[in-house]
């Protein structure tokens, strides 16, 4: 661990407003003209990478970005990723991160090849890699590989986070209180008075804080032969609680495992298996700590807090596309987004309430 600057400990703490900063940023996008950026062309691809190319196809589309496979005339499978909603600034700090993270030399731990980058057309080239994402694996794949990568996913972030630790220090909690206030949400007077209840006990808990991945979670993991590849490393320095990518990775798999549920309501002993994962997940994590920060104690109310400012700032996400979307009406990946807005709505509103019982089920 590094001695922090009193400056620098502020900073981490004001970045744990992923809820207000989410607001911001989409706020930021409507205000913008709507970017027509073209695709990379074939001599574009050809030149960055200094090799031809036999083929470049669009392969995956959402509304922040374009996924092209690309074929390279020695054989050998690239992917460019296009960053249509965003900046030059983004685009470099994820091609850095794609080396930053490799160097740390973490076991079982792989990135994708960083091969090029064109800052014009805002595109990463990097390698192609083999496997399925964990939402893939959860879905069509093995539960018993599924506990087993869960459990190798939580070595790993562990060691990223050791490698990452800036400080141990008090759990900000005015700033997740004020951030928690900025949620799109309404909440009962009960409701209010378990996070009232919650932020108090956790006011005497002591976390781990320094940079995180951010996103560091089953549809940005991939799985082949006991290697896990992180596909999407973070797109800006995102710093602030570790435990943050501990309860995105949870919230991801739970929000999986409940669709699977939903679409496979039979298969019990399945569902039983995938459960597993949770508690593979957190031994994983756990066991590559010499000391646990928060202690443990405090553990299970603080992953659930981040667990409901993640629900948070998913309804805030979303609220912010569809206000995108009704601003310019022509942009069909927005209204694709759309659309998945206003089914997820819903489902966010009672995963709230669901997170909050559980959060009361788990105070002192
Ligand atoms: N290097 C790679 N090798 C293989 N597949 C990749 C690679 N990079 C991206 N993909 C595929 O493209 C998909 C989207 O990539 P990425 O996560 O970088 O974009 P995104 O806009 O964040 O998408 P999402 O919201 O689904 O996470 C991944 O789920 C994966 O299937
Ligand atoms: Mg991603």
């Amino acid at each position: 661990m590094v001695e922090t600057p009193i400056a620098n400990v502020v900073t981490l703490a004001t970045g744990c407003n992923y809820i207000s900063i989410v607001k911001r940023k989409l706020e930021d996008l409507g205000s913008r003209q709507p970017d027509t950026l073209p695709p990379p062309t074939a001599s574009e691809l050809e030149e960055a990478l200094g090799e031809k190319i036999s083929k470049c196809d669009l392969w995956r589309k959402n509304w922040r970005n374009r996924i092209y496979f690309v074929q390279l005339a020695s054989g050998e499978s690239a992917v460019a990723k296009q960053v249509v909603r965003g900046d030059d600034a983004m685009v470099q700090y994820q091609y850095n991160q794609l080396r930053a993270l490799a160097a740390l030399g973490i076991p079982g731990l792989h990135l994708p090849r960083a091969l090029a980058l064109i800052i014009p057309k805002r595109t990463i080239l990097m390698e192609f890699v083999h496997g399925q994402t964990l939402r893939e694996l959860a879905r069509h794949g093995s539960a018993d590989d599924l506990v087993a990568v869960s459990e190798l996913s939580g070595q790993i972030l562990a060691q990223i986070h050791l490698a990452w630790t800036q400080e141990i220090a008090p759990m900000p909690v005015e700033v997740l209180a004020r951030d928690l206030a900025a949620a799109p949400w309404h909440l009962s007077p009960r409701e209010k008075a378990i996070l009232k209840a919650s932020l108090e006990i956790l006011a005497q808990a002591k976390v781990s804080m320094g940079q995180v991945c951010y996103d560091y979670q089953s549809k940005n993991l991939l799985y082949n032969k006991s290697e896990l590849t992180l596909i999407d490393p973070p797109d800006a320095l995102w710093q602030g609680i570790h435990l943050w990518d501990y309860s995105r990775f949870r919230s991801g798999l739970r929000r999986m495992l409940w669709r699977i549920y939903l679409r496979q309501p039979l298969r019990r002993h399945r569902h039983a298996r995938l459960r597993e994962t949770f508690t593979a997940f957190k031994r994983g994590y756990i066991e590559c700590f010499n000391k646990q920060h928060p202690e443990p104690a405090h553990f299970a109310v603080a992953t659930r807090l981040l667990e409901l400012q993640h629900t948070g700032m998913s309804m805030a996400m979303n609220q912010g596309k569809l206000n995108l979307a009704r601003r310019l009406k022509s942009a069909r990946p927005l209204l694709v987004a759309t659309k998945s807005s206003l089914t997820t709505f819903p489902l966010l509103e009672l995963e709230k309430r669901w997170l909050i019982q559980q959060l009361a089920r788990e105070l002192p």
